[in-house]
């Protein structure tokens, strides 16, 4: 089992390797970020935003909350989205799902979990939505993730940030995709929304 300890030890082996191999990164970061994405993804510790997308500090703004939902009544969401678009000027919004995702499949189940049950309504809704559609897969907890990703990919088009964005100009993307545990690859859903479509 690892201890804090451990994790200090990686820490400092970490910041050397950066170091190492540009050693004004964290000079610079130190005095501001740029980045140009903002990663909504699932807590799940099987996905670490960066990491799979092979980048390092300073390249993604993050929100992470089970399920990558996207809800409009969500301070917490909606103020990093509106942090990275009005003052970071992100160029991406990144949504990604991953497949396994239990908390797709915990409302797909529909057995109460306590606290967690308000939160999952929000995919229970998107679930009743896309009812019909459900009942012909084969594979309905993979397909309701990349429904849900893309019904967040429209919640936040319909943000007044994002509209404002696109009104001023602003040049930005919101994409879907999703990570599959069992390769560690991305695939794109090919729902990117941008001022042209929205
Ligand atoms: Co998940």
């Amino acid at each position: 089992m690892k201890t804090l300890n451990d994790i200090l030890e990686s820490n400092k082996n970490w910041a050397k390797n950066i170091q190492n191999k540009d050693s004004e990164l964290f000079k610079r970061l130190s005095k501001a970020q740029s980045p140009e994405f903002l990663w909504i993804g699932c807590s799940d510790s099987r996905v670490p935003a960066s990491e799979v997308c092979g980048a390092g500090p300073g390249e993604f703004f993050v929100h992470r909350n089970i399920a990558n939902l996207v809800v409009e009544n969500d301070l917490n969401c909606l103020s990093v989205i509106q942090y990275a678009v009005e003052a970071l000027k992100v160029k991406e919004i990144i949504v990604c799902g991953h497949y396994g995702c239990g908390g797709v499949q915990a409302a797909l189940d529909d057995k109460p979990l306590g606290l967690i049950d308000g939160w999952l309504e929000n995919i229970k809704t998107t679930i009743k939505e896309k009812s019909s559609e459900l009942s012909s897969c084969e594979d309905k907890t993979s397909r309701m993730v990349e429904l849900n990703v893309e019904k967040q990919v429209a919640n936040i088009a319909n943000t007044e940030i994002v509209k404002n964005a696109w009104k001023n100009n602003q040049e930005l993307r919101v994409h879907g995709i999703v990570y599959d545990l069992a390769s560690g690859l991305l695939k794109d859903l090919g729902v990117t929304l941008d001022q042209a479509q929205a």
